[in-house]
């Protein structure tokens, strides 16, 4: 309690008028935000290098490097272009990546099986950085089909030219073996098919893999946000879209579901993708979600942040630490971004 007789008198105006003050300010939040010490001292969110995981393109060719026009800065790598990224980034405190392969020319097929190719990109780069980093480095492959099927849908087309789920699992499953055969941590479905997580996780106990762990794309929307990434992997649909099987846009229960069952299936971490328009779906997963959630920041959000800045139109550095910011204060610990490198490499995550 504030003692009366001790309370010094309210300033009063030139005149003397007490009826031109106003009363004393009880809260003054402003107070913890004076200075940048401060600040540190207050924050609630921290983006830590432990917690992204840089995405990589990878080519079937040993060497070859192509620039993606559409993604500004990020290339697509053979295996030993790869390497040298990878050992660069470990510089920095990057220690994870997810790998999506490029399929070699001609190996299309309507089944996708060169997904499942042990000489494929992903499975060779994969042997290839684990034999080079050992357990320093955590590696995650992306497992679908599409970017190996003619049709370029992520799962087997049926004659009357729906994605056919039940037939696809084996497919996938077998995918999921040969990446973790060529020794992945961790196997990421982003397909959206039904019982995809069961069925991975079968397939990898019976043939030996039971600590190759599962990353879900649970709760992955139909996003015109996906664009620049179908450019890079070769990966568009060649009729229709998406609607079929990833998840509408409007809905938010339907992602608690996709999670739930994921879970009940072995799913070791979940996903949300993409992550900025979703961060109320991010919040959502990770209030329940009982595994580690991660929030993919998918290429047409690296790609709209690309294209403003350089235009000029926003502060890159600025822009990208608010946009990690949101995904982890929304309550997503791991972070899939193609920002990764640059914000270690730039200190842009450092200091808010
Ligand atoms: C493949 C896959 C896609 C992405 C990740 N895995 C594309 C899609 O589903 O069409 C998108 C990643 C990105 O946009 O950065 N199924
Ligand atoms: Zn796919």
């Amino acid at each position: 309690m504030i003692d009366e007789t001790t309370i010094k008198e309210p300033p009063r105006s030139a005149e003397g008028l007490d009826t031109a003050v106003a009363p004393p300010l009880l809260h003054r939040p402003r107070r913890t935000r004076r200075t940048a010490a401060l600040r540190e001292l207050v924050a609630e969110t921290v983006v830590p290098a432990s917690s992204l995981v840089q995405p990589h393109f990878v080519l079937p060719a040993e060497r070859g490097r192509e620039e993606i026009p559409s993604m500004p800065g990020i290339e697509r790598l053979g295996v030993e272009g790869l390497l040298h990224r990878v050992e660069a980034d470990l510089g920095l405190g990057l220690r994870s990546v997810l790998l999506f392969g490029i399929a070699a020319a001609g190996t299309k097929d309507h089944e996708g099986r060169a997904a499942a190719d042990a000489g494929g990109a992903v499975q060779r780069a994969v042997s290839r950085l684990r034999a080079a980093f050992g357990k320093d480095l955590v590696v995650m492959t992306d497992v679908c089909l599409c970017a190996y099927t003619e049709h370029g849908h992520c799962g087997l087309l049926s004659a009357d030219g729906e994605v056919d789920n039940d037939p696809s699992l084996a497919r996938l499953a077998a995918a999921a073996v040969s990446h973790a055969g060529a020794g992945a941590d961790i196997v990421a479905p982003s397909d959206m098919m039904d019982g995809r997580v069961a069925a991975l996780r079968q397939a990898l106990d019976v043939n030996g893999f039971e600590s190759v762990g599962i990353l879900s794309y649970a709760a992955k929307y139909a996003s015109a946000y996906y664009g620049p990434f179908r450019d890079a992997a070769a990966s568009a649909p060649g009729c229709g879209d998406r609607r079929g099987y990833q998840m509408d846009s409007r809905n938010v229960r339907e992602a608690l579901r996709e999670v739930t069952l994921d879970l009940e299936e072995g799913a070791d971490l979940v996903m949300v993708k993409p992550g900025l328009p979703y961060l109320d779906v991010v919040r959502r997963v990770a209030d329940l979600s009982p595994v580690p959630v991660a929030a993919y920041n998918v290429s047409g959000e690296f790609s709209s942040v690309k294209a403003a800045a350089a235009r000029g139109w926003l502060d890159e550095a600025s822009v990208v630490r608010e946009n990690l910011v949101a995904l982890r204060r929304a309550g997503a610990e791991i972070l899939v971004t193609y920002h990764g490198r640059e914000a270690l490499a730039g200190g842009w995550l450092e200091r808010a």
